[in-house]
């Protein structure tokens, strides 16, 4: 689906006048409508059936207990997606339609310069009163710089369902709850500016994520990576002696 001349334009007026203002006042913001109903329709069947056909698996945390299955604090089923697997067509539109608004942004993203990012890792809550505890996507400085999700529940209703994501703003007083409603998606800093947490859910709740990456930090970081293993080595080639 070849993106139109318009559309191009209407991504650039999204980014220049709503994304970028409001990521540098609040540091998060959302866009509702964002595919319409025929295409985030396909979006939600293909994810569906993924879960259908026990394609997702649980997810795990980063840090320290890496690997290790702690459904009480992260309750998700997840698989990653490039975007050109079978019958991933509507997938691969929504992302070339989020890089497309993300480059629209350009240099306007403070220190930031975006030209990767990571796949896209679709999530199921599966509605069994699991969440995902307080927690910052990005604490160490890994490369990620904006966290991007889409959201595809028809008739979510928080009061019933839970599965509120709620953002704690660094340093203010308030908290922001956005509701993982079908057709929406949320950009935020991925830093320790945005701790978030996802409420328990009573209902199969379903969302797609994306995380651009800052050049220069991703770099850094793989550098970094790199002289850890490094020295592991160098540490196991000293036991050995
Ligand atoms: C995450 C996360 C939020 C959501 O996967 O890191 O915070 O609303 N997800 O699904
Ligand atoms: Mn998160």
């Amino acid at each position: 689906m070849p993106l139109g001349h318009i559309m191009q334009l209407d991504l650039e007026r999204i980014a220049l006048e709503y994304v970028v203002p409001c990521l540098h006042d609040i540091g998060f913001c959302y866009l509702d409508n964002f595919l319409g109903e025929a295409v985030g329709d396909r979006v939600l069947e293909r994810v569906k059936r993924m879960h259908r056909d026990g394609e997702l698996a649980d997810g795990e945390l980063a840090g320290p207990s890496r690997g290790v299955a702690k459904r009480h604090l992260r309750g998700d089923q997840i698989k990653w997606i490039g975007g050109t697997e079978e019958g991933c067509e509507a997938i691969s539109f929504l992302l070339t339609l989020i890089d497309r608004l993300v480059m629209c942004c350009g240099s306007r993203l403070g220190k930031y310069y975006v030209k990767e990012r990571s796949k896209a890792m679709v999530a199921c809550y599966p509605g069994n009163g699991t969440g995902y505890v307080r927690h910052v996507d990005n604490p160490n400085g890994d490369g990620r710089c904006i966290t991007c999700i889409y959201y595809l529940n028809k008739n979510w209703d928080s009061k019933l369902h839970g599965g509120i994501l709620r953002i704690f703003p660094e340093g203010k007083s308030y908290v922001a709850d956005v509701e993982p409603i079908f057709d929406r998606l949320l950009f935020f800093w991925s830093d320790r500016r945005n701790p978030h947490e996802v409420q328990p859910s009573y209902a199969t709740r379903y969302a797609m994520t994306v995380w651009y990456f800052d050049a220069e930090e991703r770099a850094e970081a793989k550098k970094k990576f790199r002289n850890l293993t490094d020295a592991r080595k160098r540490e196991a080639a000293l036991n050995e002696d």
